[in-house]
């Protein structure tokens, strides 16, 4: 279960989302093992492709900051007339997120739902024997 504060603070870091190419806002907040909290923002390029998304840059803040054990996921993006109302994790940030996150981890999608991690990346690539 994903805490209510957790969507919270993805909404509260929406406005920081850097996307002035596509215009699709994205903002995810990670809580780790010990309680903190810390948010990413998609950071969109002119060279299109060095676009990173939000939920990688919330996960590597807080790898960062020596938290790699992260329990839960929150995602929100901007409803706009033109775009999508919500966005799922894309498959390269799943499997980001499987690097940190255990397969019962929550990953809550504002105006989606639930889920668990395992639920949207059953099997993932692991190096570990
Ligand atoms: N984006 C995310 O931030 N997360 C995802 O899981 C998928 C896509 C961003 C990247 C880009 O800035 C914009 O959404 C449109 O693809």
């Amino acid at each position: 279960m994903v805490d209510a504060d957790l969507l919270q603070a993805a909404r509260d870091a929406l406005g920081r989302s850097h996307a002035p190419y596509s215009r699709f806002h994205v903002a995810a907040a990670v809580r780790a093992h010990d309680g903190r909290v810390f948010v990413g923002v998609n950071v969109e390029n002119a060279s299109y492709g060095l676009t990173v998304c939000a939920e990688r840059v919330a996960v590597f803040s807080a790898v960062a900051a020596g938290a790699t054990q992260l329990e839960q996921m929150a995602l929100t993006t901007e409803p706009a007339p033109t775009l999508p109302e919500h966005s799922m994790p894309c498959g390269a940030c799943r499997q980001v997120m499987a690097e940190f996150m255990q397969p019962s981890a929550g990953v809550l999608v504002d105006r989606v739902g639930s889920f668990q991690l395992a639920e949207l990346l059953p099997h993932p690539f692991v190096l570990s024997p």
